[in-house]
């Protein structure tokens, strides 16, 4: 008898155990904060609009994000959240359907099957749109594909954005609450991945523009630290100024002058008085004449540093080699990165007047040296001088520093170039000038393969759309699943040419320029070791 009973209790623990470890049978997983029920589609399991903290409203505004409160009824984790309040001018693909300040969830997708031992390695995306726009809920950042083709957990989620994120004042509003929000989400994986089959212990960080700009401000956070295990970074500009604490910024005291809150006795109680729709609009409608920096006119909110949260320049960080995160890199950018800037600003053709005077106003005196370096591509229109400077100033060269910088800590990077003209009017507005272009943002539908996603039929696409995306998702999956990383490793996803890592000598890139992804030695060698010379911090 006893025995028996002994043998029923083993039987009821291995079926519970089982049941643990089989949780990808059942869509119910039990968070650390309550129930989320997801759906499964296709070979994945989805899990959208889980919270990961409270509300950031009344006196959570202008606030650092608190853990959310527990739940106990199962939550229904089967449609996006709303994204955060913005006014979204990006293609419909990369906007949110639905927006409230109450917008502080994550979505997380995991293969439909057995976890493997030790778990699944986790993928957290973070979404760009300068600051104040996009959401990670929405279509251009589908995980579905991406899970069920790499055997992996991919997490994408919202951050606050504008001045609701980032607004800073004096030394009373701290700003970098949409960062803080980031690492909220990262912590949450810490606690949370485990249930849903993941590892927590093989966690890449990735991120596209203003998200690979935070992706970058996460590497020398101390804060961040622990949190991920390797990093991504697309097109990230390190170049554009970062906001630097308790300095007089402009435009953030015109923000606050425009709410009516800048004699108030408590400026952040004053703005937290305010309407939402108030302050949204005030964001859109600020006029600053003359900006000091005028590249706030295009990119106004942004992470700040000089405090806890970043505590020196992101550039002087890398430069030093005081990252606080040292981990695996892989980091690149687009052929034409610049061009949907430049051809937004400039509506018509450039001449050398004009040219002279915007070189003279971006590089100061610096501008002989650099016009010479673009002398060549230099003629009836302009713009394209500017957009070859714009991508290498912004984008190209800061890639490869950022990759220089790595290595010389002897850390595994690996650099790419995406340099396929994409045909499809993906940017909406901005497909004047880039269809057929491999403008910034480009790759996105490739990493993420849209095209092989059975729900995304009505994204145009070609065959060699199809093969390119199949090839560059391998290499993301490959760098994010790769059991360990050194300095030798190279990436090699099955059938796909080797992608070895960069090196001062070998300085390899991989390009992605037709459906055959190759590799190629010394990309913009001349321009960037100028801009190195120079340095990334002239705007600043
Ligand atoms: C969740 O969905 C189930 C099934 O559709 C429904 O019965 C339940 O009421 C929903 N729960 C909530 C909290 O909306
Ligand atoms: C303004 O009010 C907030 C919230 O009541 C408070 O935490 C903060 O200390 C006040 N700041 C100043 C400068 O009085
Ligand atoms: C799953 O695949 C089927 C058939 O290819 C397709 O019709 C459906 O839209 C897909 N569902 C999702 C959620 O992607
Ligand atoms: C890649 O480039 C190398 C060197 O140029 C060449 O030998 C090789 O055939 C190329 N591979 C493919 C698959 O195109
Ligand atoms: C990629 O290849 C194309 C032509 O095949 C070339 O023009 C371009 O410079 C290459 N890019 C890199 C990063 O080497």
């Amino acid at each position: 008898m006893v025995g028996s009973k002994h043998l029923t209790i083993l039987i009821l623990l291995a079926a519970l155990s089982t049941f643990a470890a089989a949780k990808h049978d059942d869509t119910l997983v039990i968070t650390k904060f309550g129930p989320v029920r997801g759906s499964r589609a296709n070979g994945t399991v989805s899990f959208l609009g889980i919270p990961f903290a409270q509300p950031p409203v009344n006196e959570l505004r202008f606030a650092s994000p608190v853990p959310p409160t527990p739940w106990t009824e199962t939550l229904n984790a089967t449609e996006f959240a709303p994204g955060c309040p913005q006014m979204c001018k990006l293609p419909d693909l990369m906007c949110p359907d639905k927006q409230s300040e109450d917008c502080l969830y994550l979505n997380v997708y995991i293969p439909d099957k057995t976890p493997p031992k030790g778990g699944w390695p986790v993928y957290v995306f973070i979404h760009g749109g300068s600051f104040f726009e996009g959401a990670g809920g929405c279509v251009a950042y589908n995980g579905l594909q991406f899970a069920r083709a790499g055997d992996l957990i991919l997490v994408n989620l919202n951050y606050r954005l504008g001045a609701l994120g980032w607004l800073t004042h004096k030394t009373e509003i701290k700003g970098n609450f949409g960062l803080q929000d980031q690492r909220l989400a990262l912590q949450w994986v810490q606690d949370n991945i485990q249930l849903f089959g993941g590892n927590k212990d093989q966690v890449t960080v990735g991120g596209e523009s203003a998200g690979a700009m935070s992706v970058i401000s996460h590497l020398v956070s101390p804060l961040s630290k622990g949190l991920f295990h390797r990093a991504i970074v697309e097109s990230g500009p390190l170049s554009i100024p970062f906001i630097q604490y308790g300095r007089d910024n402009k435009y953030y005291t015109q923000f606050i002058e425009d709410a009516q809150c800048l004699d108030a006795q408590n400026v952040t109680e004053c703005l937290r008085s305010k309407k939402l729709e108030t302050l949204v609009d005030i964001q859109e409608s600020i006029v600053v004449v003359p900006l000091p920096q005028p590249i706030h006119y295009v990119l106004p909110w942004m992470p700040t540093y000089g405090n806890e949260e970043i505590p020196i320049h992101p550039y002087l960080a890398y430069k030093n080699g005081e990252m606080q995160s040292k981990v695996p890199l892989l980091t690149g950018s687009n052929r034409e990165d610049g061009r949907p800037f430049i051809y937004a600003a400039v509506g018509f053709p450039l001449d050398y007047e004009a040219y002279d005077l915007a070189l003279f106003a971006l590089f100061g005196t610096h501008m002989f040296r650099v016009a010479q370096m673009y002398a060549k591509y230099t003629g009836e229109d302009n713009r394209i001088a500017l957009q070859q400077l714009a991508t290498d100033y912004l984008f190209t060269c800061p890639s490869r520093f950022m990759a220089k910088s790595f290595r010389a800590q002897g850390l595994p990077t690996f650099t790419y170039n995406f340099g396929y003209g994409y045909t499809s009017d993906f940017w909406g507005p901005y497909a004047f000038c880039c269809e057929g272009h491999s403008c910034h943002g480009v790759e996105l539908p490739f990493v993420f393969d849209l095209f092989a996603e059975p729900s995304m039929k009505y994204l145009k696409r070609t065959r060699s759309d199809e093969e390119l995306g199949l090839h560059t998702q391998s290499y993301w999956i490959d760098f994010v699943t790769a059991k360990s990383l050194d300095e030798s490793s190279v990436l090699k996803p099955k059938s796909q040419v080797p992608w070895p890592q960069f090196d001062q000598q070998s300085r390899v890139w991989m390009n992605f320029t037709d459906t055959m992804p190759n590799v190629t030695a010394g990309f913009r060698t001349e321009a960037c070791d100028m801009w190195d010379e120079i340095g990334y911090l002239l705007w600043q």
